[in-house]
């Protein structure tokens, strides 16, 4: 089985997505999920894209009601609670991270105003048009780009906000690397043109488009890769750890040819 972001975090009931759904992680899965525990973020993305696609967003209510979908340990979370001194319903189906999201706002002042919900992203326990504010950093893949957009869209209150990022092809013509890597840890991943034509397809107005900068990745990426030298140390096996390093050296060769993009969407 092939490994990256896209296998890793989705989740099916207490464990990662597999074709029967149930049963014990296979050895590599845990180191996988040994290699990924308690990094600082899951996807590419910082505090400062947070900032900027809230002030792409444009004015909210004061206090404004936000869901943040795939929430993972709150990267985004916190800075949007902060930001906007509103309260956010953080989604996730993975408790341990909401666990670690709990005490990262307690510790942050913030714990009266971030309200962590276990649930999956497409059956979600909420009502219809409470949401001044739907955001999800890097999570809208596993449901999908069209069924995230489709299926959200119910929680924005009138003048509501969806803010999301995906991963994305930044050229039509990837070289056959790039492509054989994310043909099988995203098959559906697609260009930046065809989502907005998407975004558009669903009803929304693509009020801004951010290609998220190549620092976003080290964020993400810098601290995996210490977390799998250090596990290698400890002498876990270097081939499923080499699996764990695999997107990131796909990155390192192939980078500029697929991106992570924000999205700010407005329903029509
Ligand atoms: C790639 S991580 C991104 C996490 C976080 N937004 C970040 O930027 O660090 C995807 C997140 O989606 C969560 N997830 C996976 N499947 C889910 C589902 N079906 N419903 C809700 N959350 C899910 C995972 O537990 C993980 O926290």
């Amino acid at each position: 089985m092939h490994h990256s972001i896209m296998h890793t975090f989705r989740w099916c009931g207490d464990g990662p997505v597999r074709a029967s759904c149930a049963g014990v992680s296979t050895p590599l899965e845990q180191v996988f999920l040994a290699a990924h525990d308690d990094l600082p973020r899951e996807a590419p993305g910082s505090e400062e894209t947070t900032a900027l696609l809230l002030r792409l967003a444009g004015d909210l209510p004061e206090r404004p009601r936000i869901v943040d979908i795939g929430c993972g340990t709150g990267p985004s979370t916190l800075p949007l609670a902060a930001a906007t001194g509103g309260e956010v319903v953080a989604v996730d189906l993975h408790e341990p991270f909401l666990r670690r999201l709990r005490t990262r706002a307690a510790t942050s002042g913030l714990g009266e105003r971030v309200r962590p919900l276990v649930a999956a992203m497409d059956d979600l326990p909420l009502p219809d048009g409470e949401a001044d504010l739907v955001w999800s950093e890097g999570a809208a893949y596993i449901m999908g780009f069209d069924a995230a957009l489709a299926g959200w869209r119910r929680l924005l209150a009138p003048g509501g906000v969806l803010v999301l990022t995906e991963a994305e092809w930044t050229t039509t013509e990837p070289s056959p690397g790039a492509r054989e890597f994310w043909d099988r840890s995203y098959p559906g991943m697609r260009t930046t043109a065809e989502n907005v034509a998407a975004a558009e397809r669903a009803g929304y107005t693509v009020q801004a488009v951010y290609l998220l900068p190549d620092s976003d990745w080290d964020a993400y990426y810098r601290p995996l890769a210490c977390r799998i030298a250090t596990l290698r140390e400890d002498g876990v096996d270097p081939a499923a750890l080499d699996e764990v390093g695999d997107e990131i050296a796909v990155r390192e060769r192939f980078g500029a040819e697929y991106g992570y993009t924000g999205y700010v969407l407005r329903p029509r």
